[in-house]
């Protein structure tokens, strides 16, 4: 069996699994708003100023509106929306896009109001929402998703889509969500220039990042930038710590219940975890990721790990990869790529369902990728993308995606349901503090059983 039908073969079981099992910011400030803007501030991340922005419940009652959902507001992420909305308003200079943002990386902020509007019937026209279980969990099994199956039918592409990506779109014959992008959640990026005057090179295992760690730190840098005031940045760094310390067979079980929780590898990941923070920067619970990526633009820490929408923000800064900062796999991981899927969806009882269906044939058209991709930090999933438009981080992606294991990422909705991915951030919020690691691992292994994945 070749490797891309290995992953597939792997998302599929684990989504199998969990399905039968369910059974039942400061610095987040993007480039100008393109369109009219219905940001809310929520707390620990600013959003947007607003420019007239409507009363919550407003936002989309207009005549021919465009109200879309998402956490972009982090430079990178929202450039790359914005260029999306640009197309799209050369094509229907007639609707009014209506651009409702929730800041806060990973929705940390905005899946808590998302849900709260859709509870209360209030669904925007579009939302941003992760590939996997994220998807199929919360929102189609509950009945609050209209399939898109005839747009991938109409628009030709079940042709151009990888077959696992539609699979992990898919439920009940029906394919419920347009993906726009892959991220890869395991990269480490590195200030260049620091790394050169300390005369290391990025660390490929973790007994070499702890020495070039010592080094930094003798030398008075700060070795790992981290912005966890959401606690996702830290489960984030932990999912990358439990690849590179199990490997893909045994993280990819930890979602099926194959590997204990239990076990010996999962308490020196654990450990390893708690060594790391003694090497972040003093005030990691205060900044967002971005923050986090911009100490290390500044030289003011060495590294950090974090997905590549780090690509897009060091791109927005107008630094050039492989120049103003470095990248390579996290400690542990060569040869592993750790993916997620931002999709666009179709949430029943969307006011202006037309519209949607504009924006949704747009975003999952070559056209709408290749300008949303490049300037977001992701890859198109799309096969016919035009690879000359995307930088040299990029293309290195791609080529990673196209060669590399595929492992489901925690922290972005493609691994666990959100109950369990909430469980887990628990743990964590804890674990950070504490650092207790028998405590976090009965944590963990408890969030698995709780999440009817693993036996009592
Ligand atoms: C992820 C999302 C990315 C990026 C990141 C930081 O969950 O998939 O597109 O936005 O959060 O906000």
């Amino acid at each position: 069996m070749s490797k891309k039908m290995l992953w597939l073969t792997s998302l599929l079981v684990i989504l199998a699994l969990t399905l039968a099992a369910c059974g039942g910011a400061a610095t987040e400030e993007a480039a100008e708003p393109a369109v009219e803007d219905a940001a809310t501030t929520n707390e620990g991340e600013a959003a947007q100023p607003t420019e007239a922005a409507p009363a919550e419940g407003e936002a989309a009652t207009g005549e021919n509106q465009l109200e879309f959902y998402s956490w972009w507001t982090a430079g990178g992420e929202a450039d790359g929306l914005n260029a999306m909305y640009e197309v799209f308003k050369q094509k229907y200079p007639d609707i009014e896009i209506v651009n409702a943002t929730v800041a806060g990386g990973a929705g940390s902020n905005a899946k808590a109001v998302l849900a709260t509007r859709m509870q209360a019937g209030d669904p925007p026209d579009s939302f941003q929402v992760h590939a996997g279980h994220e998807l199929i969990d919360t929102w189609v099994v509950a009945d609050k998703m209209e399939p898109v199956t005839f747009l991938f039918d109409e628009n030709g592409w079940r042709d151009v889509y990888p077959q696992g990506v539609i699979d992990i779109l898919s439920y009940n014959g029906d394919i419920w969500s347009v993906p726009v992008n892959i991220h890869r959640s395991n990269v480490m990026w590195y200030n260049p220039a620091i790394f050169e005057a300390n005369g290391v090179t990025a660390p490929t295992t973790f007994d070499e990042f702890f020495t070039v760690a010592d080094t930094l730190k003798a030398a008075g840098v700060t070795p790992l930038a981290l912005g966890d005031n959401g606690i996702w940045a830290s489960t984030h760094l932990f999912e990358s710590v439990l690849l590179g310390t199990l490997g893909p067979e045994g993280y990819r079980g930890l979602w099926t219940g194959e590997t204990d929780w239990n076990s010996a590898e999962v308490t020196t990941a654990l450990e390893t975890f708690a060594r790391m923070l003694d090497y972040v920067n003093e005030d990691h619970a205060a900044l967002t990721w971005d923050q986090a990526a911009q100490l290390v633009a500044d030289g003011d820490a060495a590294m950090t790990i974090m997905g590549d929408w780090a690509n897009g923000y060091f791109t927005s800064i107008d630094l050039a990869p492989g120049e103003g900062y470095g990248y390579a796999p996290s400690p542990g991981t060569d040869g592993v790529f750790m993916m997620l899927s931002d999709t666009f969806s179709l949430p029943k009882g969307a006011p202006h369902r037309d519209n949607a269906i504009k924006w949704l044939t747009l975003a999952g058209s070559k056209e709408g990728q290749d300008a949303f991709n490049p300037l977001k930090g992701s890859i198109s999933p799309r096969s016919d993308s035009d690879r000359s438009l995307y930088d040299a981080y990029l293309q290195s992606a791609m080529d990673a995606f196209a060669s590399n294991e595929i492992t489901p990422s925690l922290a972005h909705g493609a691994a666990a349901s959100e109950g369990w991915v909430t469980a887990f951030n628990d743990v964590m919020t804890l674990f950070v503090t504490n650092k207790d690691v028998a405590a976090a691992q009965a944590g963990m292994a408890q969030a698995c059983v709780d999440a009817g994945v693993c036996g009592q």
